[in-house]
This record gives C-alpha cells, structure tokens and sequence, in this order.
C-alpha cells in the first residue's frame, strides 16, 4: 500500500516559423439581449453576437484592432480591453466616464488599437455597470515570429515530472494559528510535479489542513475515483493514535471530501483507472492557489486495462 500526505496550505504554490507581417484584425461586435437557460430557468442576459461567453479574439503582436460595437442591447456600454497597452490610443482603453462616455442603446463605437510590446492571454469585458459578468471573452496574443517567447520553451502536453513527494517537505506545527506569520512557511515553490501510481495499487492519502491565513474547511476532489473515507479529526493527525480510528468495515464512498477547519481526512482508493487525475480544492478560487495536484497511474497489463489512444479530435494546447 502507498501511502502519502498532501498537504493543503492556503498560500502561493504547491504549487518556428517565418517572420509574419502586420495585419489587420477586424471584428463587429453586436450587444444584444440573449435568452439562456439555466437550471431548468430562463432569463435574459446582455451578450456578444449571441454567445456567453463572447467570442475570442486572436492577434498576433504588432496587429492592428478594429472592433465595431454595436449596441443593439438595452443598456449603456462600453468595452475595455484587459492588459492591452493601448500606446498613443488611450480613446480606445473602454472605462466608462475615464476615457469615453458610455455608448448609449441604439449607437455605435469603433475601437481601433495596435497590439504592440505584448504577447500573451488577456480578455475583454464590458466596462460599465456589472455588464462585465456576462459580456465578456477572450483576447490572444501570439508572438508574431510564432516563436515561444521563453528561451526554453514547454513541450505541448506531457509538462510534468513524476517526483511529487510523499510528505510534506517540511514537518511543523499544521494547525497552530502562528505559522501565518512565519513568511518561511506561507510560501512554498510552484511547481508542474504529478505523483505516479502503479495500477491497481491501493492509495492511502492523509489530507491535513492548515492554519494558514484564511482558515477553512477545503472540499477536496479526485478525478477518475470514488474513494473511502476512512476517519476524519481536528489537530494534527498522528498516524499512531487515529489509525485506530479508521472505519474499515463501512466507510462511505465519496468523490470529495471535506477536510475539516484545523484538522484532517484520509483517504483510500484502488487506482485500477489509467491516465492523469487532477485532484483540487472544490472552492473554485484556491486552484490558481496552488490546491491542486495531479495523480498519474501507470496502465495495467492488459489492453482491457490500458488507456486507449486519444480521440484525434482530442484539442492540443
Ligand atoms: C432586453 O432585456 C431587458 C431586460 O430583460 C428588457 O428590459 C428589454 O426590453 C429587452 N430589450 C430588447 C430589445 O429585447
Ligand atoms: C498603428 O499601426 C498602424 C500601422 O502600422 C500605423 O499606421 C498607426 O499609426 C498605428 N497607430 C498608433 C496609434 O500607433
Ligand atoms: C502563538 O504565539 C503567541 C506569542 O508568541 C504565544 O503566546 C502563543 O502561545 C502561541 N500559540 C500557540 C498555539 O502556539
Ligand atoms: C485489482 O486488485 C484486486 C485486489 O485488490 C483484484 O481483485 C483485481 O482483480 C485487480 N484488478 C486487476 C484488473 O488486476
Ligand atoms: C503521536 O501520538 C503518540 C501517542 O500519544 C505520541 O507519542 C507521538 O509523539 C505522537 N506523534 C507526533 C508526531 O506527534
């Protein structure tokens, strides 16, 4: 049996081509009422030709914009395009009563802005009122040699190492309120590390809190299981004193659990499904936090226990 502990701060971590030439990218834009269903209700929201989310918009650097708005909807509006520099076209930034009066039901707007100095994903929203919650998208800007701007750069899939550790780096005190103050503690090294397991092995996973910060009780989800819930406490979990508490007779099945304020859960799973798992903090906010990890488990062997190819429509990044 493997067995392993995570560890959940509530802190930063865990975690070519030819030389192209400038163009011009020219959208419309068309504000309208859209109806959307939800949860079995309708309603009607403000959207970008239709679609919420708004279309995405794809530059190159040194691009030339020109987006045609079009306020067919029933509210005052204007768009900000998020992170772009807006050099010497500041009438273009978007923020309603700063560098433009809104645009009013029935008129329009072009705005017209060079890409340059940039490279990246940004996005646009709308900039006045809370229009910006459903009038919104993507904005891409790709190199303009289509070269990665990084010296070395990431393989496309396959950008993890399989030596995410079976504890903690470091021991201390989990769930004593001071080690929020203790920096050396608060911030731990990002990283792309998986945690490798063999097929069919039974994986035991010690969840433990901590005191960080924003103290909470984190909904911790696995991808490809339903798992055992063998004891959760408050403290620090001692593998001596609460493995005697381990339900081994009718634990509940889950595929989340909640891994107490100040304490701990564990876990059990047969890890008889191929492939990579993400396990993460079901609080949407706390994984571009670092709570999330991922497993990666071996085939089996047979083909009847192997992860067929992938589909060819499977999207590349
Ligand atoms: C758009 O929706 C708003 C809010 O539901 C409504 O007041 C308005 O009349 C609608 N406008 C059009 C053109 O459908
Ligand atoms: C944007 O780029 C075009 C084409 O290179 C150029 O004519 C124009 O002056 C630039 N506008 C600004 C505001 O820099
Ligand atoms: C936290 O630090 C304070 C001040 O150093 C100390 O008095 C207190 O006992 C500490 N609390 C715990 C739980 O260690
Ligand atoms: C996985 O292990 C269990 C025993 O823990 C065994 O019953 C089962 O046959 C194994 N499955 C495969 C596909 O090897
Ligand atoms: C676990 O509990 C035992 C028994 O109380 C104790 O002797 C031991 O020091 C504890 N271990 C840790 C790491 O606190």
């Amino acid at each position: 049996m493997k067995l392993f502990m995570l560890f959940l701060p509530w802190s930063f971590a865990l975690l070519a081509s030819s030389f192209a030439s400038a163009s011009v990218v020219e959208r419309t834009f068309k504000v309208q009422n859209l109806t959307i269903k939800r949860l079995c209700n309708e309603r009607v929201i403000v959207a970008v030709n239709g679609k919420f989310p708004g279309p995405n918009i794809n530059v190159r650097e040194g691009d030339t914009v020109i987006v045609h708005l079009l306020n067919e909807g029933p509210y005052d509006i204007t768009i900000h395009w998020h992170g772009v520099f807006q050099l010497f076209s500041a009438w273009a930034d978007g923020p309603e009563y700063v560098t433009q009066c809104t645009i009013s039901p029935g008129n329009k707007y072009t705005y017209k802005f060079n890409v340059t100095q940039q490279e990246g994903t940004l996005w646009w929203h709308a900039h006045a009122s809370v229009l910006r919650a459903t009038v919104h998208g993507a904005f891409i800007i790709h190199p303009r040699s289509g070269l990665f701007p990084f010296p070395k750069p990431y393989k496309q899939s396959g950008v993890y190492t399989a030596d995410f550790p079976d504890n903690p780096p470091v021991m201390f005190d989990f769930t004593n309120p001071n080690i929020s103050f203790n920096t050396n503690l608060l911030f731990a090294p990002k990283s792309t590390k998986a945690k490798k397991l063999k097929f069919n092995s039974t994986v035991e996973v010690v969840f433990q809190n901590t005191a960080f910060i924003a103290v909470q009780n984190h909904p911790i989800h696995i991808h490809g299981f339903s798992f055992h819930v063998l004891a959760q406490g408050f403290g620090n979990f001692n593998s001596t004193t609460d493995s005697t508490k381990f339900n081994l007779v009718n634990p509940q099945l889950r595929n989340t659990i909640a891994v107490p304020v100040g304490g701990w859960a564990v876990i059990r799973f047969q890890a008889n499904n191929p492939g990579v798992w993400f396990v993460h903090c079901h609080v949407e906010d706390h994984v571009p936090w670092g709570l999330d990890m991922a497993f990666e488990v071996d085939n089996g062997p047979t083909s009847s226990t192997s992860l067929p190819q992938p589909p060819y429509d499977l999207p590349i990044c």
